[in-house]
C-alpha cells in the first residue's frame, strides 16, 4: 500500500455511513488475497533474443525466417498490411480481428537480401528482417519508415507467461499518435503510456494517464511516411514513446524511438502504410467497418446523472421545446435504477416509462439507457439469479464468484469473454426495449470496482473464459469492454433487427469501432478539460473509433458561462454531441447560463441541424472507409512538420476546419490553414494556405473555414438535403459527397458524388456519376463568390 493508497482506503472507510466504506475496504483486501494465493510470484527468469538466422521457409506472403533461439513469420496480405508473428503467434484467436484474417498476398516472397538476412517486397511496403532478427519497414521508394530491433523475452524458469519487450526507431522527425484515448494528445509526448484501462476516479484532465481505453496501437507520421502498427496483444504494458530531434541540418538528427513492453501473451504485430487515409482504410478492413449510428445520435443529446425523475425530466425536455431548440436523445443514468441494479427501474421516480419513452419518441426525442456491467450479489434478484443459472460470472482461481463493489454495493461480474455469459447478458437488453429505450451507454467497464487500495478493478487471478481458452484478468481486463459492447451489439441485432443499434462504451480496445463508439468519460470541467475532450477523440479517430464526444462543460463542477458556451461551440463539431455531468454537478442546460449564452447555444444547436446530412455523410464515409470524421490538420498533408504539431483544430471531413476557443478571454485566435483556399464560413472572406491566419472568435462563434471548391451537404428550410458549394480558386476545381440517409434500417442511402468548376464565369456544380440512377434534383447554393 503506497500514501495514495492508504489516503483512499481512509477515505472509504469513512465514506457513506461507512457500510459501502467497509464493503469498499473487504473487497480490496479480498482481491489483495487472492491475487498473493494464485498469480504466480516474480521468480528466477531467462532472457531470450532470436540469435542468428539459421534457415527459412517460404509460405505464401512471405514465410517463416528460423533463428537460433526463435522464429519469425512474415505475411504480406492482400490488403498490404504485413503480420510479424514471432515464435509460431498467427494472428488468430484475436479480439481485434474482424472475423477470418486476411489473405497471404502470394506475389511477396521471400528473398535473400545483403548481409545475411532476408526480405519480403510488396506493392506498399518492403520488409527487411535482418540475420540477428531485427525487421525495418520501407516504403515502395526505399525510404526507411522503422525499424524493429530484435526482441527480447523474459521466460520464468517455472513456467508461465514471459514478458518480452520490443524496441523501434523511427525518423528524427517522426510524431506519434494514439494508443487509445490520451487525455494529453493528440501528438503522444516523451513519456511512458501504460496499457491498462483505467478508470481515473473523479475527473481527469490532461495529466491523467491511462484513461478507460488503452491500445497498442500507434499511429507514425514522419516525412518520409506515415504508418500504423498494432501489436495484438491485450495483456498490461506499456510504450515508452521518445520523439527524435531534428538537428540543424548538419546531420546531427537524433532517431525518434519507441518500446513497446508486455507482461505476456503473444508477440505479433500488424503493420500497415501509406497516406493516412490508406493507413485507415487498411486498419479498418482488418478490425471491421465502424458501425453507423441511426442519424437521429448525430443529433444533440442531454443527459445528467440524478435527474432523478420522470418530472425533471420533462422539466429539462419542455426546456429544449419552449425555447426551440432541438434536443435528438435524453439519457438516463443509474438513478433510474432500482437502488442502482442494471435492467430495473425504479418505479416510483419511473412509474410508466415505456408510455414516456414513447410519448418523447413522438415528439422527436429517443430515450438512451446507462447499462453497468456489474451486478448486485443479491440471491432473488432476477438478473443475479438469472446470471448465477447461465453460470455467467467472472470466477476466481478456487472457483469462487469474484466479488466487487460498485454503485449498488456488493457486485459480481459477467465474463463477457464467455460467448454463454454473451448471449445470456445480451437478452436482457430486452427489458431495455421494452421499457422504450432506443439506445445504450456502456459504463464502468474498465471493469471497475471501487477499491480503498490497490487498483479499482478485479483481481488479475481473476479466472476468463476468453473464448474457451481459459486465461486469467492480467489477459481479459483490457477486452472486457469490447466484449461487453460485442454482447450488446449482437443482442440488439438479434433483437430488434430493423434497426441499427446505437451503443457507446467508456471502456474498449482495438476494433471496439464493429459495435459502436465511446465519450470522454468524466473530463474535469476546465479549460484543460476542453483540451483533452479534443485529444481524445482525435487520438481515438486514428485507432479506428471515429464516434466519440466528450461530456460537454465538463464532468464535474460548474463551468463559467464562457467555458460552458466554448465547450459547446467545440461539442457540436464532433460526432458525440452531449451535455452531461454529475450529480453533485451544476446545470448543464444552455438556460442556465444567462441570455447571451443561450442566444449563442441556440444558434450553434441550430449549425449542428443544418450539418446533420454532412455528419450523415462522415458516418457512411468513416464505414466504408476507416476515415474518422474529426481528422488532425496533418489528414491530407503529413508531410508538413507544423501541421504535425499543431493540436488546437482539426478537419470535420474533407470540406471543414474547425477552430474552437481553448482559453479564457479569447475573442481571436491564429489557425495554421492547410494548403489551399479556405473560406470563414460566417463572413465569407477567404484565406490562402498554407500559413497562419489571424481569425475573429467572437463569443458568438468560433471560426469555422470551409475548404475552396468543396461541396458540403445541408438541411434545407424544408428538411430537404441541399448543397452548399465553396466556390473553387480560379482555374481549380473541386468536390464532395452526398451519402443521403436511408432512415436508421440497413438500406444504403445512394452515393452521390459532385464535382465543382469554373465554367464562363460561374462556379458549376455537377453530378459526376450522373449513370447511377436518376439524380436527386438538390438545391444548390454557391458561396464565397464574393472574394474573388
Ligand atoms: C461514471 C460515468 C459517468 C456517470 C456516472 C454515474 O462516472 O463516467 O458518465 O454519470 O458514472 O453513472
Amino acid at each position: 500500500m503506497n500514501g495514495r493508497d492508504l489516503v483512499r482506503s481512509v477515505k472509504a472507510v469513512g465514506m457513506v455511513g461507512t457500510a459501502q466504506g467497509l464493503r469498499t475496504v473487504r473487497s480490496s483486501w479480498r482481491r489483495w488475497r487472492s491475487d498473493a494465493r494464485a498469480l504466480p510470484r516474480g521468480g528466477a527468469e531467462r532472457a531470450r533474443v532470436p540469435g542468428a538466422v539459421t534457415a527459412i521457409e517460404p509460405a505464401s506472403g512471405g514465410g517463416v525466417v528460423r533463428f537460433a533461439r526463435a522464429e519469425l513469420r512474415v505475411r504480406v496480405t492482400a490488403g498490404g498490411a504485413v503480420f510479424l508473428g514471432w515464435d509460431g503467434a498467427e494472428p488468430e484467436p484475436s479480439y481485434a480481428l474482424s472475423g477470418r484474417s486476411p489473405e497471404p498476398d502470394p506475389r511477396a516472397v521471400l528473398e535473400p537480401d545483403k548481409e545475411g538476412g532476408w526480405r519480403v517486397v510488396s506493392e506498399r511496403v518492403t520488409a527487411v528482417v535482418s540475420r540477428l532478427g531485427a525487421v525495418a519497414l520501407y516504403t515502395p521508394g526505399g525510404v526507411l519508415l522503422r525499424r524493429d530491433l530484435p526482441p527480447r523475452w523474459w521466460e520464468p524458469v517455472a513456467g508461465g507467461a514471459a514478458r518480452w519487450v520490443q524496441r523501434s526507431e523511427v525518423a528524427a522527425d517522426a510524431r506519434f499518435f494514439g494508443l487509445g484515448g490520451r487525455a494529453g494528445g493528440p501528438r503522444l509526448r516523451n513519456g511512458t503510456y501504460r496499457l491498462w484501462n483505467t478508470d481515473p476516479g473523479g475527473s481527469f484532465g490532461p495529466d491523467d494517464d491511462p484513461l478507460y481505453i488503452t491500445m497498442p496501437v500507434q499511429m507514425v507520421v514522419a516525412d518520409a511516411g506515415t504508418h500504423l502498427v498494432f501489436h495484438d496483444n491485450a495483456w498490461e504494458g506499456e510504450v515508452v514513446v521518445c520523439e527524435g530531434v531534428v538537428g540543424d541540418g548538419s546531420g546531427h538528427d537524433r532517431a525518434g524511438s519507441c518500446e513497446v513492453r508486455m507482461g505476456g501473451g503473444p508477440l505479433r504485430y500488424w503493420a500497415m502504410v501509406g497516406p493516412p487515409a490508406r493507413v485507415l482504410h487498411s486498419w479498418a478492413s482488418l478490425t471491421g467497418p465502424p458501425a453507423l449510428p441511426p442519424s437521429w445520435a448525430l443529433g444533440h443529446h442531454h443527459a445528467r446523472w440524478g435527474f432523478g425523475s420522470e418530472q425533471e425530466v420533462r422539466r429539462v425536455v419542455a426546456g429544449y421545446q419552449e425555447r426551440g431548440l432541438p434536443l435528438d436523445a435524453v439519457h438516463l443514468d443509474i438513478d433510474h435504477y432500482e437502488a442502482h441494479k442494471v435492467f430495473t427501474v425504479d418505479k416510483e421516480r419511473f412509474p410508466k416509462l415505456p408510455q414516456f419513452a414513447g410519448e418523447l419518441r413522438r415528439a422527436g426525442t429517443r430515450l438512451v439507457s446507462i447499462v453497468d456491467p456489474a451486478v448486485k450479489a443479491e440471491p432473488g434478484g432476477a438478473v443475479y439469479d438469472g446470471g448465477v443459472t447461465a453460470d455467467a460470472f467472472v470466477r476466481d482461481a478456487a472457483g469462487r464468484q469474484v466479488r466487487g463493489v460498485v454503485w449498488p454495493g456488493e457486485a459480481v461480474y459477467p465474463d463477457f469473454t464467455d460467448p454463454r455469459a454473451r448471449e445470456w447478458w445480451g437478452g436482457l437488453y430486452e427489458e431495455r426495449l421494452d421499457q422504450g429505450f432506443s439506445g445504450f451507454w456502456h459504463d464502468m467497464n474498465e471493469p471497475v470496482s471501487f477499491a480503498a487500495f490497490g487498483e479499482t478493478t478485479l483481481p488479475r487471478s481473476a479466472r476468463h473464459c476468453l473464448e474457451g481458452r481459459g486465461g486469467d484478468h492480467r489477459e481479459a481486463h483490457n477486452v472486457y469492454g469490447l466484449a461487453m459492447a460485442r454482447a450488446g451489439y449482437e443482442a440488439l441485432r438479434r433483437l430488434h433487427p430493423e434497426e441499427r443499434p446505437f451503443l457507446f462504451s467508456r471502456s474498449g480496445w482495438a476494433g471496439m469501432q464493429r459495435y459502436g463508439g465511446t465519450w470522454s468519460g468524466d473530463v474535469s470541467t476546465s479549460w484543460a478539460g476542453l483540451r483533452a475532450s479534443l485529444s481524445l477523440v482525435l487520438g481515438l479517430g486514428l485507432c479506428g473509433v471515429p464516434y466519440s464526444g466528450p461530456d460537454v462543460g465538463g464532468f464535474d463542477g460548474s463551468p463559467s458561462p464562457e467555458l460552458y458556451l466554448r465547450w459547446f461551440q467545440l461539442g457540436a463539431y464532433l460526432p458525440l454531441f452531449r451535455t452531461h455531468a454529475a450529480i453533485t454537478a451544476g446545470r448543464r442546460e444552455p438556460w442556465e447560463f444567462g441570455d447571451e449564452v443561450l442566444g449563442h447555444a441556440r444558434g450553434v444547436l441550430a449549425e449542428r441541424r443544418r450539418l446533420l446530412p454532412y455528419f450523415v455523410t462522415l458516418a457512411h464515409l468513416a464505414r466504408r472507409t476507416g476515415a474518422p470524421y474529426v481528422r488532425p490538420l496533418w489528414w491530407g498533408a503529413p508531410e508538413d512538420r507544423v501541421l504535425r504539431d499543431c493540436e488546437n483544430a482539426f478537419l470535420l471531413g474533407d470540406c471543414l476546419l474547425v477552430a474552437p476557443v481553448f482559453e479564457s478571454g479569447a475573442v481571436r485566435r491564429t489557425v495554421q490553414l492547410p494548403r489551399g483556399r479556405w473560406y470563414d464560413t460566417v463572413t465569407g472572406a477567404a484565406y490562402e494556405g498554407p500559413g497562419k491566419v489571424l481569425l475573429d472568435a467572437p463569443l458568438s462563434r468560433i471560426p469555422v473555414l470551409a475548404r475552396a471548391g468543396s461541396v458540403v451537404p445541408v438541411r434545407g428550410a424544408h428538411g430537404g438535403v441541399e448543397l452548399e458549394a465553396w466556390a473553387p480558386a480560379a482555374g481549380a476545381s473541386g468536390g464532395g459527397l452526398v451519402v443521403a440517409d436511408a432512415g436508421d434500417g440497413w438500406e444504403e442511402g445512394e452515393w452521390e458524388r459532385y464535382t465543382t468548376r469554373w465554367s464562363g464565369g460561374r462556379v458549376v456544380v455537377e453530378r459526376e456519376d450522373g449513370g447511377a440512377g436518376p439524380a436527386p434534383e438538390r438545391p444548390v447554393r454557391v458561396r464565397g463568390l464574393g472574394s474573388v
